[in-house]
């Protein structure tokens, strides 16, 4: 039987917004927003002020609220307020990547020992809905990659200065007024947000918890004319991907932007748009795609777990038990572009081979092979290289493979 659902509302932005909206147009689910807590008690509200107060404690210590849904912006908060909430053996639902991301371990034990669900579709890749069909129906080993535009706010700025020809501040501050940027924005431009979410997905694609600060991340704040022309010239967009794949028993994870190709699925892939692309052993390619920021993507798919807990769904993190070892970064080879100033030196022996090279009296790029771990060190205390992902990645040899994996093991 289904159950009713009494709701504690923390936050009342976009996203809260949006889920109560949402909420009010779903004819049959058996929840309802009892207390939503808010921090500015100014901000004109649409409600009675009768829904708001601005203690935590109403909702916790209310018997009636039986779900947490943790809508706010402030991750360490938010960590708190959540852990509060299962202590007390409340469901919760959250859309906090950076929270989920950097707690996941203990948050998948907390679960247990409380016996509560957490449930956060909302926190990756907005209204697609890819932690229920990894937990669900990719429930098997036989998954190799997990691919995607898990970023809505740098895809729209992409869009707009690629298609066009907006300035990437103009675009930066209509992904502002649109809702789709975090709001301190360079967790978004400098590719935070979407490791974040790699993280997350991490954990329920392949069984392995590594917090985000093993994997190596770079994003699109050092975009330049320069490259926009570049890869124009070699008829791509600049998208910024995350990436994780599994090779053998080690699994890879990264986020960088990349040259994607005309035939290519995310090429399309426009504005606020996430896409996700899962590659199976046998399912081979799959592809999703759908709205990644704003309050009724992002309050849909929170609608979607509070449903979920109406017939108690919860996680099962099934590929826990696969034994993969974790690579997070420090291995693996990409061919990449790296595009420098004059006031840079760049160690080229870095590199395994390099392809093509260029050089004027301002600006200089080059494309090769390298180790993801080599990258970390190419850039090291040099914030005007950027760099872009051309080719896909490649494990190292096994020996190598062996060693660097003892680090995480
Ligand atoms: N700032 C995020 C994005 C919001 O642009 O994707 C959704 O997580």
């Amino acid at each position: 039987m289904r159950k009713n659902l009494k709701l504690g509302l923390f936050g009342y932005g976009t996203v809260g917004q949006g889920l109560y909206d949402v909420l009010q147009k779903t004819p049959g689910i058996q929840a309802e927003i009892k207390r939503i807590c808010i921090k500015d008690p100014e901000k004109k509200r649409t409600l009675p002020a009768s829904y708001f107060t601005l203690h935590a404690a109403d909702l916790l210590n209310d018997p009636e609220i039986n779900v947490v849904v943790e809508l706010i912006d402030d991750a360490e908060a938010a960590y708190d307020l959540v852990t509060a909430a299962m202590r007390k053996g409340k469901a919760v639902v959250t859309a906090n990547k950076k929270m989920v991301a950097e707690h996941l371990e203990e948050l998948y034990r907390l679960q247990q020992i409380y016996g509560v669900p957490l449930l956060y579709e909302g926190a990756v890749c907005a209204s697609i809905p890819i932690l229920r069909n990894l937990e669900e129906y990719y429930d098997n080993d036989l998954l190799t990659a997990v691919e995607g535009i898990f970023n809505g706010s740098t895809n729209y700025i992409l869009t707009k200065v690629f298609d066009e020809g907006v300035s990437f501040d103009d675009a930066l501050q209509q992904a502002q007024e649109n809702g789709f940027a975090e709001t301190d924005p360079s967790l978004d431009l400098e590719g935070w947000d979407p490791k974040y979410k790699l993280s997350i997905i991490l954990a329920h694609a392949f069984g392995v918890f590594v917090p985000p600060d093993q994997i190596f991340h770079s994003g699109i704040e050092k975009l330049s004319d320069f490259d926009v022309k570049i890869a124009k010239e070699k008829g791509c967009k600049i998208k910024l991907v995350a990436n994780c794949k599994k090779i053998g028993d080690t699994v890879y994870g990264w986020v960088m932007p990349q040259f994607v190709k005309p035939d290519s699925d995310l090429f399309r892939v426009n504005n606020e748009y996430n896409a996700v692309i899962l590659e199976g052993a046998f399912s081979e390619r799959q592809f999703m795609v759908g709205k990644g920021a704003g309050g009724y993507p992002t309050g849909s798919a929170v609608l979607s777990d509070i449903s979920a807990l109406t017939y108690d769904y919860r996680y099962e993190y099934k590929k826990l038990n696969q034994e993969s070892r974790v690579e997070s970064s420090n291995s693996g080879m990409l061919e990449v572009y790296v595009r420098y100033s004059k006031n840079n030196t760049i160690e080229f022996a870095l590199f395994e081979s390099i392809a093509e090279k260029f050089e004027s009296a301002e600006t200089g790029y080059v494309v090769g092979r390298i180790a993801l771990a080599e990258i970390r060190k190419l850039c090291a205390g040099q914030p005007e290289i950027n760099i872009v992902q051309v080719g896909p990645l490649e494990g190292l040899n096994s020996l190598d493979k062996l060693e660097l994996a003892a680090e995480y093991t």
